[in-house]
């Protein structure tokens, strides 16, 4: 800026070099009075500010002849405006893309709520050597129109002027239920100019929903039979159904039920369940409603399991629940054999149990099965024995003896129990047992049971033999 002044000047004034001509003109300043043809080389004037300006802090107001015969001011703008002081405005603010100095410009705006009532811009300007804000407007509070009157209610707050933020309440008439909001406050619309109501005003209205009923359902709250604005009503489907919808409706302004009413739908299980140990007491179709139970039977062979319930149930997930194998099997009581063992893992419904003798004994029986005897289990058969297995004892070919034979055949083999019969020739006698037996010794070798017998007599014999036969003649005959 000083340096396009200087240009300025020398252009302008191209006079004599050595004198300086007119001191320059400032806007802010102006040099002392009277003002003279010419200026000596070296002369200093010193300016006064003009109205609305004052010196700059720090800075010299002097301008001087320089011998090129230009002025030369010691610093440029010497002079700054004065300050019109922030504009006092009531509920509302100013902004300055500057500062408040004189020349400057600001405009207003009003908080919220208050409407600006005259010029919204002014400058900073002077008047009678004094500055100022060429305008100062006010902000007006913004009013609404009365609040709207309502049927069968009324608002508080009377006949008052209603501005801005202020609030009204409605209240309605006996019997009367309002809808809406009770409280309705005084704000601006958009333009931020024109007051207006938060909403719309409640109404004030009679209303009554039906009595409700969900079939195959019951209420769990909500049991009288009138029911206003904004009652509630909970239900609960009966056991074996399912709630379709929501289970609290509540009476709403257009008196009905919002959401609608639920409805309770059946549950239905498919076909009982099946198992290989137990029967259902009764017969129930291909579809049972929820809750449905449903006792079982456990089979022959088969006896309910402690702690287990044989009651299977319909559950609301349409699945049927049972405890798992509530039938277990009935068991047998564990056989015993002598002289031998049980081959077995358990003693339940339905196993087969081997058995095993003891060496030096025969298996009579070889096994038995655990199966349904009366209204329990038993073994199939007769309890098992083992047999004491007979070693094979052969005796030595029988005796022979004199005047006699024995029936015996020879080269045949004489086992346990054989049996030979001895037998005297004629005219002779047999001493001693005539039937012997092989028969096993205490070391299970084969031995004859008796002794061979004799055979006695001869002709000595046979007279005494006669002689009885004789005399018994003789008596006879005569
Ligand atoms: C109204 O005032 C708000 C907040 O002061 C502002 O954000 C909005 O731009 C203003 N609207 C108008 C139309 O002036
Ligand atoms: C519930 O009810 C609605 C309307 O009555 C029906 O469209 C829908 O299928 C039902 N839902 C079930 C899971 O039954
Ligand atoms: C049904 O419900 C029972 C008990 O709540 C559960 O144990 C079973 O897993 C459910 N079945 C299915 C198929 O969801
Ligand atoms: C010898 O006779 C008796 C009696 O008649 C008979 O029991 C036995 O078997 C017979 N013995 C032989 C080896 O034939």
């Amino acid at each position: 800026m000083g340096l396009r002044w200087l240009w300025a000047l020398l252009l302008a004034l191209p006079g004599a070099w050595g004198d300086c001509q007119q001191p320059p003109r400032f806007v802010f300043a102006e040099p002392p009075v009277p003002l003279e043809e010419s200026y000596a080389v070296g002369t200093s004037l010193t300016y006064r500010c003009r109205p609305g300006y004052r010196v700059a802090s720090g800075k010299s107001p002097r301008v001087t002849c320089l011998p090129t015969s230009l002025w030369s001011a010691e610093s440029p703008d010497f002079c700054i405006g004065k300050s019109c002081g922030p504009p006092d405005i009531m509920n509302g603010r100013f902004h300055t893309e500057t500062n408040l100095l004189f020349g400057a410009r600001i405009t207003y705006s009003c908080n919220i709520g208050y409407r600006l009532v005259g010029q919204p811009s002014a400058q900073c300007v002077l008047k009678d050597n004094e500055i100022f804000w060429s305008n100062i407007p006010i902000c007006a509070s913004i009013h609404c129109s009365a609040p709207p009157v309502i049927e069968n209610g009324q608002f508080s707050n009377g006949d008052r002027d209603f501005t801005f933020g202020m609030a009204v309440t409605y209240r309605c008439n006996k019997d009367f239920v309002l809808i809406g909001h009770p409280v309705i406050y005084c704000t601006v619309m958009n333009d931020n100019v024109t007051g207006t109501w938060s909403s719309a005003a409640p109404e004030c209205k009679v209303v009554q929903c039906e009595n409700p009923e969900v079939k195959n359902g019951r209420r769990l709250s909500g049991f009288g039979t009138e029911h206003t604005y904004k009652d509630t009503v909970m239900f609960e489907c009966n056991p074996g159904h399912l709630l379709n919808g929501s289970s609290v409706v509540i009476c709403e302004a257009d008196n009905t039920w919002k959401p609608s009413l639920p409805t309770c739908d059946p549950i239905h299980c498919g076909p009982a369940p099946q198992f290989p140990f137990a029967e259902g007491e009764r017969a129930v179709g291909d579809s049972s409603l929820a809750g449905t139970t449903l006792k079982y039977r456990c089979k022959p062979g088969y006896t309910t399991a402690s702690g287990k319930s044989s009651v299977v149930t319909c559950l609301s997930n349409r699945t049927w629940s049972a405890d798992p194998d509530f039938c277990i099997q009935q068991e047998c009581a564990p056989p015993t054999i002598e002289n031998g063992d049980v081959i077995a893992a358990n003693f339940l419904f339905g196993t087969v149990v081997t058995f095993m003798c003891h060496t030096g004994y025969e298996l009579k029986v070889s096994s038995a099965k655990c199966v349904v005897s009366g209204n329990g289990v038993d073994w199939d058969t007769a309890p098992p024995y083992c047999e004491r297995q007979l070693p094979s004892v052969q005796c030595m070919e029988p005796p022979t003896i004199d005047n006699g034979m024995h029936n015996g055949t020879k080269g045949t083999s004489f086992v346990q129990g054989s049996t030979v019969v001895y037998q005297c020739k004629d005219g002779f006698t047999l001493a001693g047992a005539a039937t012997l037996h092989c028969e096993a010794d205490n070391l299970l070798r084969g031995v004859w049971s008796n002794p061979a017998p004799e055979c006695r007599g001869g002709a000595n014999m046979i007279i005494v033999g006669i002689f009885p036969v004789l005399l018994a003649m003789l008596v006879t005959n005569v």
